[in-house]
């Protein structure tokens, strides 16, 4: 069992999970994900290593609720334990000094920019984050990141804090700036935004890596549930990535397979809730 030291919402919807796990946090690497599972019958779901403490022998984990999975998940409090963690997964990032790194992180995908920002920094990287939620609330660990980045940029849909529009409109006025060239970007986040953020780049030849985050199952190369196109060929996330060229992935496979359980997901979401404690499901609209 896997206890859990800290439980606090951080946006509505997105959990921050403070976790003793000694045994990850001493091995762990920015670019690392987990595989746990909630309860010991329970299915198995890959989270980000978003932050590690080998002193204190504690991860952790950031998490949105979008299914039954994350829901139960977020439901646990301080004290409480998650029932199995396997880890540290995948290949870490590629820290090496670039120049100047534009990270862009977008909703919950700010949680897998946070420990690359942390690498990259003390390899002598200049960092810009660009980090984009709909609207203020939604914009995650602009502080955090604050204490390690140059600049941090964040971005709304709606305007209500730092840039108006898609960060892909923010990184594309960084792009321009030729007094100060961008070496590499690092991108995380729903589908769409890492596509058109690799749009982005590809004219001007900058190098992107995006952090995919395919269905997973294993998380060893066993099952085929994560596997993703790169420049044609057929690569499991989960030991080949999760992170690829951006420039290289087939984001409509991605997105395709993405939702191919999305009825069976829906079934068993509104069976979770059906079940649990209706003072939960009180507490989780009032966050919507
Ligand atoms: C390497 C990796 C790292 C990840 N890190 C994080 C993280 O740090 N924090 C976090 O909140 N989530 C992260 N995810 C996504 C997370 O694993 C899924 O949101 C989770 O498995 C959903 O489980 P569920 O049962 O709650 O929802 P489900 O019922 O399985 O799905 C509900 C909805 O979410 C969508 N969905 C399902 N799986 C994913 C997925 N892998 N990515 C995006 N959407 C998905 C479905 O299409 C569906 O619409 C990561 C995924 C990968 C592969
Ligand atoms: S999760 Fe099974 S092969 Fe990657």
């Amino acid at each position: 069992m896997f206890v859990i030291r800290e439980a606090e919402w951080l946006a509505p919807q997105v959990r921050w999970l403070v976790v003793d796990a000694p045994r990850i946090a001493a091995r762990h690497r920015p670019g690392h994900f987990v595989i746990l599972r909630v309860v010991e019958d329970g299915e198995r779901i890959p989270l980000t290593v978003a932050r590690s403490d080998s002193q204190e022998g504690t991860i952790t984990l950031v998490v949105q609720v979008v299914g039954a999975t994350t829901d139960r998940l977020c439901r646990l409090e301080a004290g409480e334990a998650i029932a199995n963690i396997a880890g540290p997964l995948g290949r870490p990032t590629q820290i090496e000094n670039f120049g100047h790194v534009v990270l862009v992180g977008g909703g919950v995908g700010t949680a897998v920019i946070y420990p690359q920002a942390l690498g990259l920094k003390a390899c002598g990287n200049r960092i810009t984050a660009v980090i984009g939620g709909r609207s203020k609330p939604y914009v995650i660990l602009e502080e955090e990141l604050g204490r390690t980045c140059d600049a941090v940029l964040p971005c709304t849909d709606d305007g209500s804090h730092g840039y108006h529009g898609f960060v892909t409109g923010k990184l594309q006025e960084l792009i321009a700036d030729t007094a100060n060239p961008v070496h590499a970007v690092l991108t995380a986040g729903p589908v769409p935004m890492m596509r058109a953020v690799a749009n982005v780049t590809r004219g001007p030849g900058i190098h992107t890596i995006a952090s995919l985050n395919p269905i997973m199952v294993d998380g060893t190369g066993m099952c085929g549930g994560c596997r993703v196109q790169v420049g044609g060929k057929m690569m499991f996330a989960c030991v080949h990535g999760p992170e690829f060229d951006a420039h290289q992935v087939n984001f409509d496979e991605l997105s395709d397979r993405l939702t191919a359980y999305r009825d069976q997901e829906k079934v068993a979401w509104d069976h979770f809730r059906e079940q649990a404690d209706p003072g939960h499901i009180c507490k989780l609209a009032v966050l919507q």
